[in-house]
């Protein structure tokens, strides 16, 4: 049986949950590699919806394993939240599982997520707010705090003075905050260990059991491509690799064990944050997708900008992930539109660039170069065919598929797990 990786194809906010959602029915294991509680993944079961920024999709079958991966930022108060309301609604959390290796975000990494941000100015990064970044530069930086270390508190208390004399500097110092003392947060950390102490394991050992079983093993990456720290548009991204390659570190497993990649794509595109956005639209047309396609943020509420599909950017990440298929979402959020553009190359200065480039000088004063194509005028949210889409959608996701240089397998044309056409196979 396979492992699939999932990613997000654009800036992140794809609908990565609901095709997750749909998919683990068959999978035995699902797995979010990246990413912390900056993601935010609506599943909607017979119109009852359901919120997670932490818990992979997977959970509302109760046969799942579901882990949290060796690359994801742990929030410890924001999990334990996300159990208890699972639990209050009948979900059962029995099979979760967090990496013993797992990062956890600190009172002082949201505080100087936002001090920093602040200090920045014009060149803030628009980011959730939930100490991402901060976390995973001390990952790298060798000051982190894993989840391991709740389970010993010497170590934990010993750890967490040696960090704060250095975040104390910093918060003291640059930023005028009052800091941190051990006690502020030992107790409190300590509790939660006592909480997640059933659900934590080694999740790289239960991965590699389950692929030597032939077991299925979904690989679910949060946030989109062009916000990978490495392959995004620097520095207009989040602080982990949500792409493909992201899979392995974040699952503890070797890439010769991934044997799909399933790209998610919107019908068009989407952006919250700061940064450049070559196919943004800031008229009725960008007005009339945000209000349709109900483009605000999950975890902040921000309004998401708004623009055309951009097939250049969809043909990277094809390429970066390597993408065996995508799967494409909201298309019923174009019903109403006469004419539906895809951009197909960026107009800088004389040139026209035709593949993506991911120096933000060029995208800033790129200007779009679009194919039109007529807009179908009719409601699609209720069709699960391919054959019954009118000819118009048709041209459309086959011209999108020829331009990326990749199938689309799934299209999605509302939240619900049935609003969806399995156009070809994929698994
Ligand atoms: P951070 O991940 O909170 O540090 O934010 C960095 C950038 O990534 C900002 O532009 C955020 O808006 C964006 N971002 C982070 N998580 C998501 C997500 O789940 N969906 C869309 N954008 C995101």
């Amino acid at each position: 049986m396979p492992a699939i990786v999932i990613v997000g194809a654009q800036w992140g906010d794809e609908g990565k949950g609901k095709i997750t959602d749909m998919l683990a029915e068959g999978v035995d294991v699902v797995v979010r590699y990246q990413g912390g509680a900056n993601a935010g993944h609506t599943m909607v079961v017979d119109g009852t919806s359901y919120i997670v920024h932490m818990i992979p999709s997977g959970i509302l079958y109760d046969d799942k394993i579901c882990i949290i991966g060796d690359d994801v930022v742990v929030n410890p108060k924001i999990l334990i939240s996300e159990i208890d309301k699972m639990e209050a609604r009948g979900i059962s959390t029995k099979n979760l599982r967090i990496s013993c290796n797992a990062h956890m975000v600190m009172p002082y990494h949201m505080e100087l997520d936002r001090l920093e941000e602040e200090l920045k100015g014009k060149h803030k990064i628009g980011t959730t707010g939930r100490g991402i970044g901060p976390t995973y530069v001390d990952k790298a930086g060798r000051l982190g705090i894993r989840v391991v270390d709740l389970f010993d508190k010497d170590e934990f208390i010993g750890r967490l003075g040696h960090t704060l004399k250095y975040k104390n500097l910093i918060l003291r110092e640059i930023f005028k905050h009052k800091g941190y003392e051990v006690e502020d947060i030992a107790g409190e950390y300590l509790e939660y260990g006592k909480r997640l102490a059933p659900y934590v394991a080694d999740t790289s050992m239960i991965i590699s059991q389950a692929l030597r079983e032939e077991k299925f093993v979904l690989l679910e990456g949060a946030q989109g491509t062009l916000l990978d720290v490495t392959h995004g548009t620097y520095p207009y991204v989040t602080s982990s690799h949500p792409i493909s390659g992201g899979a392995c570190i974040g699952a503890g497993i070797g890439p010769c064990k991934i044997d799909r990649v399933l790209g998610i794509t919107k019908a068009y595109t989407t952006r919250v944050g700061e940064g450049p956005f070559p196919t943004e639209l800031m008229d009725d047309t960008g007005e009339h997708l945000r209000k349709k396609g109900g483009e605000f943020g999950t975890t902040t509420g921000r309004p998401r900008r708004c623009g055309w599909l951009d097939a250049v950017l969809l043909r990277y990440s094809v390429r970066i992930n390597s993408m065996s298929a995508l799967a494409m979402t909201k298309l019923d959020v174009l019903d109403e539109l006469p004419v539906i553009r895809i951009c197909t190359g960026y107009q800088v200065g004389d040139e026209i660039i035709r593949e993506f480039t991911t120096d933000i000088r060029k995208l800033r004063e790129s200007t779009p170069v679009y194919e039109e194509l007529p807009g179908w005028q009719t409601d699609t949210s209720k069709i699960t065919d391919f054959r019954d889409f009118p000819d118009e959608t048709k041209s459309y996701i086959r011209r999108v598929e020829e331009l990326i240089h990749a199938p689309i397998a799934i299209i999605s044309v509302g939240p619900d797990r049935q609003q969806t056409v399995l156009f070809r196979k994929f698994v």
